[in-house]
């Protein structure tokens, strides 16, 4: 196995259903998406759950992913391409290192400074505070 290790149990959904304009439907498992989580379904490692979901609302920046754990805040990004594997395990490790999941500007690589769509708070910030 390859890619980053971590102790913070964390998720990274990933739309496989995500496409560019024009990219066919079919067949589904051949959707950027679905390449970039069959990708990290084949190199994350413990503490890393991949998760396939079908659809993020964030049709229009494929492929878009979300990254969420116990008590950090939620993210939601976009515009990686189907051959990031190794550029999202970068970010998810980076996430899953900061406290609250909020990574300081300056530290974020630079895929996550351009993709970022949005965060959602902790569903309690007391927990957050554990
Ligand atoms: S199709 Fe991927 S976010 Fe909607």
């Amino acid at each position: 196995m390859h890619g980053p290790k971590t102790d913070a149990p964390m998720r990274i959904d990933v739309c496989v259903s995500c496409r560019a304009a024009g990219d066919p439907a079919e067949p589904r498992e051949g959707r950027p998406g679905a390449r970039l989580a069959a990708a990290l379904e084949s190199v994350a490692t413990d503490g890393i759950e991949i998760a396939r979901v079908d659809c993020l609302s964030v049709c229009k920046r494929p492929c878009t992913i979300a990254f969420s754990a116990r008590g950090k805040w939620t993210y939601v990004y976009g515009d990686f391409g189907p051959d990031a594997a190794a550029d999202v395990l970068v970010c998810a490790r980076t996430y899953a290192d900061a406290t609250e999941g909020i990574i300081p500007w300056k530290e974020r690589p630079e895929a996550l400074k351009r993709g970022v769509v949005a965060r959602i708070p902790p569903f309690t910030r007391k927990e957050a505070a554990q």
